[in-house]
């Protein structure tokens, strides 16, 4: 059966094994346009993995991923990835970083006044006007990843791949950052797989909550987060989900024992 067309991303009986090692088998999931799904877990449990193969970056051993209804080979033009890592080239400008990968060859090919114009816009919305030509070793680690973002949004995505993204910031920075993550993907009409192991980011980007757990790694439940934006300002909503979440998570911990009564 394809996916409905409201799908943007669609995957059915996904697997992945290290050599001989299960990483997840079993995978069915959906992501609708616009929409942010945050993919929690525990360390170790396949997250990044299947992210990989969500965007077309490794070929899972079984099932099928498709995109806007193609059966999916290789990173989607449409989609884009950011990681806990902002990885810019330090030998490029602010500017030069946020461009880079407008250009490549499976990308489509867009008038240099367009790409100028994008990365300008793109740079702003991240809260860079001004920094255009600043180097990447003048900026602090929130910074970076600001020009991480701003290098995905250039790219008008329809699904952002972002992987752990503020994991290596400061609270505060983070808490800034995921508030910005929702901003501008909204405003760029994108929607958002975010794999984390935070709880607390989970419930305050997301639309909805995939959890994985297991091994090898399924999902294992699923909340719809309904709690208005910001959700700072609901917390008795939001210590609730987290509790729910949490006993949902601390199962998957919990090995079946002998019955020894
Ligand atoms: N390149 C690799 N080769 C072999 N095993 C790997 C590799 N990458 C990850 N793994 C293993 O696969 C499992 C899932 O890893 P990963 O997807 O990175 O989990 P997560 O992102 O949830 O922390 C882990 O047990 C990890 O040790
Ligand atoms: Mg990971």
């Amino acid at each position: 059966m394809n996916a409905p067309a409201e799908h943007l991303l669609a995957a059915r009986g996904l697997a992945f094994h290290y050599g001989a090692q299960p990483v997840f088998a079993g995978v069915a999931l959906a992501i609708r346009r616009r929409e942010i799904v945050a993919l929690l877990g525990s360390s170790g449990c396949g997250k990044s993995t299947l992210l990989r193969a969500l965007a077309g970056l490794e070929s899972p051993a079984a099932g099928q991923v498709s995109f806007l209804d193609q059966a999916l080979a290789s990173p989607h033009p449409r989609s884009a990835l950011i990681f806990q890592q902002a990885s810019l080239l330090p030998w490029l400008t602010v500017e030069a970083n946020a461009a880079f990968g407008l250009d490549f060859r499976h990308q489509p090919a867009i008038a240099a006044a367009t790409r100028r114009e994008r990365v300008r816009e793109a740079l702003a919305a991240v809260g860079l006007a001004g920094r255009e030509s600043a180097w990447p070793a003048e900026l602090s680690g929130g910074q970076a990843q600001r020009v991480a973002l701003a290098r995905a949004l250039a790219r008008e995505p329809e699904l952002l791949f972002a992987d752990e993204p503020f994991s290596a910031l400061d609270a505060i920075t983070r808490a800034e950052m995921q508030n910005l993550l929702v901003e501008v993907v909204h405003r760029w009409h994108a929607a958002v797989l975010l794999v984390t192991h935070d709880i607390d980011e989970a419930i305050l980007v997301a639309d909805r909550i995939l959890l994985m757990g297991g091994r090898p790694g399924t999902l294992l439940a699923e909340w719809t987060v309904d709690i208005p934006r910001p959700r700072e300002d609901h917390p008795g909503a939001v210590t609730a989900l987290r509790l729910d979440i949490l006993s949902a998570l601390r199962d998957t911990f919990v090995q079946p024992t002998a019955d020894v009564a």
